[in-house]
């Protein structure tokens, strides 16, 4: 994809997020702020037994950037193991954006990943592993 074509799907997924909502009695469930300007995601998903994300959801309020990113995020971590999704990285971000990133606009970027991981985080603790 060209830069332009990675701009025009952050402004499609801006405009129209996918998975935006909650889950209703999710497995993983957690909430952060960006402290740089703070802006507030929830991120909620649901696992199965081979601990697989099967259905994942965010809301919550941000800049165009944050909410793209999120949106994205959801579709990319379904059907990945929540260990997978606790490897993902900054860098895992940004390729998935596809864009030059600003410092600051990088705390936008992996805020939905902050919160979901922070959510697995909790997740685990309470399977005990
Ligand atoms: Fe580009 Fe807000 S101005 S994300
Ligand atoms: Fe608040 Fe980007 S400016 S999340």
């Amino acid at each position: 994809m060209s830069r332009d074509m990675y701009r025009q799907r952050i402004l499609d997924h801006y405009r129209d997020p996918q998975n935006y909502g909650t889950i209703k009695d999710p497995d993983v469930t957690y909430e952060d702020v960006n402290p740089s300007c703070g802006d507030e995601i929830q991120m909620y998903a649901v696992v199965d037994d081979e601990d697989e994300i099967v259905d994942v959801k965010f809301d919550g309020q941000g800049c165009a950037i944050s909410q793209a990113s999120a949106s994205l995020l959801t579709e990319k971590v379904k059907g990945m193991t929540v260990e997978e999704v606790r490897d993902l990285e900054t860098d895992d971000i940004r390729e998935m954006l596809g864009i030059e990133l600003s410092p600051v606009r990088v705390k936008c970027a992996v805020l939905g990943l902050k919160v979901l991981e922070g959510g697995i985080v909790e997740y685990e603790k309470g399977k005990g592993t």
